[in-house]
């Protein structure tokens, strides 16, 4: 697809990898609708933006219905001035890395929910809004094909949104709308915590910068590419992990003492968008 002068929704625009990915397209030549729930964020943001005058903002909580609310009500705005939107990408999402024993009940709510059924819900919602030919991709994670000590939940969040995409890219066969997924590995973005930051380096797992992914969505909207992995060997231990589970079982018994001793760093560091946030919604027109 063309992004020049498409309409393109953003969600979880002003973290570190949708503020990268919402400059590029930007640069791209598309009208951006950013959506997160802090608006002082994404009003700087939109202030950042090639031709910022064309890109609007919403703040809203979409783990809530009246996030997701207010999100339909603002798109129907456009719907019926005639502006269609072509692009949706599901990109915002949350986690926490802590033992299952230790989380609580809002926490892994909060985290299935924002990974999984928001996207789920805003596709279902998109099909209704969104232009032929369209696009949604969604931005899960390697975590979606490996099952990681520390973040179980979040691992069966993305391993669901991985599962549903497929589904429903065969499902819009032929209907002009195409469902796409990025799995990133680990980002340098504030989603990780400086105890996870510490683990990576330790087991020398590679971090990218946010503008790695943003390239590797433009191309994957620009090309039409059904699903990608970023980086080796991540790339290679979703597949060996699909084939052969045990081997990267005796990989990962090998990081135990260090994974432990990294989540009991962790447990003094809470994530504040693991909290449950009151969120006003307002937005700002195009
Ligand atoms: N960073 C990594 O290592 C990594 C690796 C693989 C995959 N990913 C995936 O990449 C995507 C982007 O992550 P990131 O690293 O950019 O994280 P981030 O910097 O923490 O950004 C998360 C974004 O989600 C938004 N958000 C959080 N809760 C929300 C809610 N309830 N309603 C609406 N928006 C909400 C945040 O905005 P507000 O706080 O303003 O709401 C922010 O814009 C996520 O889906 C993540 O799972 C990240």
């Amino acid at each position: 697809m063309d992004l020049n002068n498409k309409l393109v929704l953003l969600t979880g625009a002003s973290g570190g990898i949708g503020a990268c990915l919402a400059q590029s397209l930007a640069k791209r030549g598309a009208h951006l609708l950013l959506v997160g729930r802090n608006a002082a964020k994404l009003e700087k943001l939109q202030q950042q933006l090639q031709n910022s005058e064309q890109h609007a903002l919403l703040s809203a909580d979409l783990t809530c219905d009246a996030g997701r609310e207010a999100l339909n009500h603002w798109l129907e705005s456009y719907r019926q001035q005639g502006q269609r939107i072509s692009v949706l990408i599901n990109n915002a999402g949350t986690n926490q890395f802590q033992f299952l024993s230790q989380r609580g009940k809002e926490s892994l709510q909060n985290e299935l929910n924002l990974n999984l059924t928001t996207p789920i819900l805003l596709s279902q919602a998109a099909l209704h809004w969104l232009e032929r030919p369209g696009i949604i991709l969604n931005v899960g994670s390697a975590f979606g094909s490996i099952g990681y000590p520390g973040y179980a939940s979040y691992c069966a969040a993305k391993a669901g949104l991985h599962r549903f995409s497929e589904a429903l890219d065969r499902e819009l066969d032929g209907s002009g709308i195409r469902v796409l997924y990025l799995a990133p590995r680990a980002t340098k973005t504030e989603l990780n915590s400086p105890a996870v930051n510490e683990l990576n380096q330790k087991l020398g797992n590679r971090s990218d910068e946010p503008q790695v992914v943003a390239n590797h969505v433009i191309e994957m909207l620009e090309e039409e590419i059904t699903a990608r992995w970023i980086g080796w060997p991540e790339k290679l231990f979703a597949k060996i992990n699909q084939w052969f589970p045990s081997l990267v079982s005796q990989s990962i018994r090998k990081q135990q003492i260090a994974i432990h001793h990294s989540l009991g760093k962790n447990l003094s560091h809470r994530r504040t968008n693991d909290h449950d946030v009151e969120v006003p919604t307002s937005s700002k027109p195009l």
